[in-house]
This record gives C-alpha cells, structure tokens and sequence, in this order.
C-alpha cells in the first residue's frame, strides 16, 4: 500500500466524518485530520483509529482536533458537520441550522487551507455547496457535493440484487437533485455494458427507481435514530481518492452549473470529471424532453432551497 503524507481535514467526527476518515486511511489515500465541536470526541476516535493502523497495515496517521489551526494546509477538507435525519423528519427540515453550521466551519476551514478542495456531504447537501461557495469565495471547481455517487451506488445495488448479478458490472446514471427530486437515467445505466431497458420491464426499473430515491428514508427507519453512514463513507473516499490521485473518474456530484443543462446559477448533480483540480470537465448528454422537465423540477427544489435561506438572511 503507498505511503503518502496528503492531508485531508473531515469537519465531524459523527457518523459519516469518523467512518470516512477511517475508509480514506485504510485505503493509504491520506492523513486525516478530524475535527468536531465536541471536546474529546475527534481526538477519542482519531487516537482510536490510529491503533488499528498496524492491524489494519497502513501508515496512515489520523488526529482529532477541536483547532482549525491543526488543519492547515489540507488537500481536501470534507465537511459532515450538522444534524442528521432522525425518522420523520425531511432532509429539508435541516436547512437552515445546517446551513449556519456549515457557514461557520467552512469559513473557518479555508482560512487555513485556501488551495483546498471542498467536499460537502451536510444535508441538504445541494443547497450547503451553495451555502459552502459563498462562504469560501472558491470557484466552483473546488465545491462539491456527495450525493450522486451514493444514490447511483444504490441504484446499482438494487439493480444487481434484483437481477442476481456482480453490482460490479452495473453501472447507473443519476441526475439532478439528492433525494425526491433525484433523476435516474435507465438507458444510460447498464449491466456489463447491456442496457437496462433491454433487461427489465420498465415497471420494475421505476420499482428500483423510486427504492433509490426512497434509499436514505429506507435506512433511517430502520435505524431509528441517526441515518446511513456505511456507503455515505465509500462515497467520499471514491470522491477524495479521484481528487487526490488524479484519477479522473467520471462520477456524478452537485456542482454549480452555468448554463449547463439549460441551468444557470444553480447547484444540481450531474457527470463530472473528478481530478486534481477538482471539477475538471462536466459531461452533458442529450436528454429527452422528459428527462430534461426532471430535471428542471429538481433545480427548482434547489431554487426554492436557497431561495429559503435568502430570505431567512434578509
Ligand atoms: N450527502 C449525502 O448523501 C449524505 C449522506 C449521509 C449523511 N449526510 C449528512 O451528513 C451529515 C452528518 O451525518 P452523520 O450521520 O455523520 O451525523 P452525526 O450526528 O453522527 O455527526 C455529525 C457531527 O457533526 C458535529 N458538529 C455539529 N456542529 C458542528 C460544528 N459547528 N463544528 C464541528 N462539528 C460539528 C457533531 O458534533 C457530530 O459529531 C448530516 O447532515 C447528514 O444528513 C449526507
């Protein structure tokens, strides 16, 4: 496994920043410098993860902090911090004491790493990579939000176990906004390179296409308190590790679009290609006019998201 001293910061030491940071250790990608509010917290788990090193055979270091100063000069610096969903509750719900939250820490966190690249995981997570622009001032190349790699993981988990196949052979599309609004594209998703059309009836592809779209509330039912972190994780380790190793996979992420996909001045997720300096190209398709109208309703959710959180700032 290669040794390597990048350093990313995960701002939230909960759920989702602690098994991050624990994925993007044992996978040799980077330190990790996990910070929290909570005293104590980052420090327990990092000193925690850091004695499974030798059992878990890398040389990866991980420390927890309560101080921005201990992140300076991070590659990446990915922001969990927030509330999560508890059941019942819509992930809109956690707008605006999210958005406080990452305000603060992202100004905070940039401070000291200027040359960074954002990862904002927080939900709702298209309207914090709004929140997250204006707070560092960083293009929008350097602002990305997780969502799509996850609702794509679980549109490709649904399918494979539906068709009794590798998910490593199913590869799926997903557009537009997390959640509801979420816009999966069938005959741009294959199995072994097939399209799906060509092996599901299409009423059982918009069975799995809503499970997607229903894939985090599935989950916090089930757990009763708190939400998904498992795959959460693997996500942002994929994003870091094509950041980070300049490995510019094509992977669908909520970034801010100027015009692409007739959208303008709104963050919403769609292909990209994931290197070094960040969003590196985005990839439009043609799509057809439904897909298009999809899509356009799911910015409109963004739209009237930030739109909330202007006028809350009025
Ligand atoms: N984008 C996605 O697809 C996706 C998936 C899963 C979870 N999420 C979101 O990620 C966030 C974290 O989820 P979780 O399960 O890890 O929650 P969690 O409650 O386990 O962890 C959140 C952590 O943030 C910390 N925190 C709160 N305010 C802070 C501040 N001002 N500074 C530093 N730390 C602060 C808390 O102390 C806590 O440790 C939630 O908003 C959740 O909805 C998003």
């Amino acid at each position: 496994m290669p040794v390597c001293r990048r350093k990313v910061t995960v701002i939230g030491a909960g759920n989702v920043g602690s098994t991050a940071a624990q994925r993007i250790a044992e996978a040799g990608v980077a330190d990790v410098y996990l910070v929290d509010i909570v005293e104590g917290l980052p420090q327990g788990k990092a000193l925690d993860l850091t004695e499974s090193a030798p059992l878990q055979h890398h040389d990866q270091w991980i420390y927890g902090s309560n101080d921005y100063t201990d992140t300076t000069e991070s590659d990446v610096i990915v922001v969990t911090a927030g509330l999560a969903r508890q059941p019942g509750m819509a992930r809109d719900d956690l707008l605006l004491k999210n958005a406080g939250i990452v305000r603060d820490v992202v100004t905070k966190a940039v401070h000291y790493s200027p040359d960074s690249i954002l990862v904002i995981v927080t939900n709702p997570v298209d309207a914090m990579v709004h929140v997250a622009l204006e707070a560092s001032g960083f293009p929008r190349e350097r602002v990305i939000g997780m969502a799509g790699v996850l609702d794509s993981a679980r549109f490709r988990t649904f399918i494979a176990q539906d068709l009794g196949v590798s998910s490593s052979d199913v590869s799926a599309f997903v557009l537009g906004g997390h959640g509801d609004l979420m816009v999966p594209l069938p005959r741009y998703s294959t199995v072994a390179g097939i399209p799906l059309p060509d092996l599901m009836k299409p009423e059982r592809i918009e069975a799995l296409v809503q499970r997607t779209r229903d894939g985090g509330g599935e989950i916090v039912e089930l757990l009763k308190s708190g939400s998904a972190f498992y795959a959460p994780a693997s996500s942002v380790l994929h994003m870091v590790d094509s950041i980070l190793s300049d490995r510019k996979r094509v992977l669908p992420c909520a970034v801010l679009l100027c015009g692409e996909y007739e959208i303008d001045d709104l963050v919403v997720g769609v292909p990209v290609v994931l290197g070094a300096a960040g969003v590196e190209r985005i990839i439009e398709v043609a799509l057809t006019a439904d897909e298009q109208n999809a899509l356009r309703a799911s910015s409109l959710s963004v739209k009237s998201l930030v739109d909330t959180m202007a006028r809350t700032r009025a």
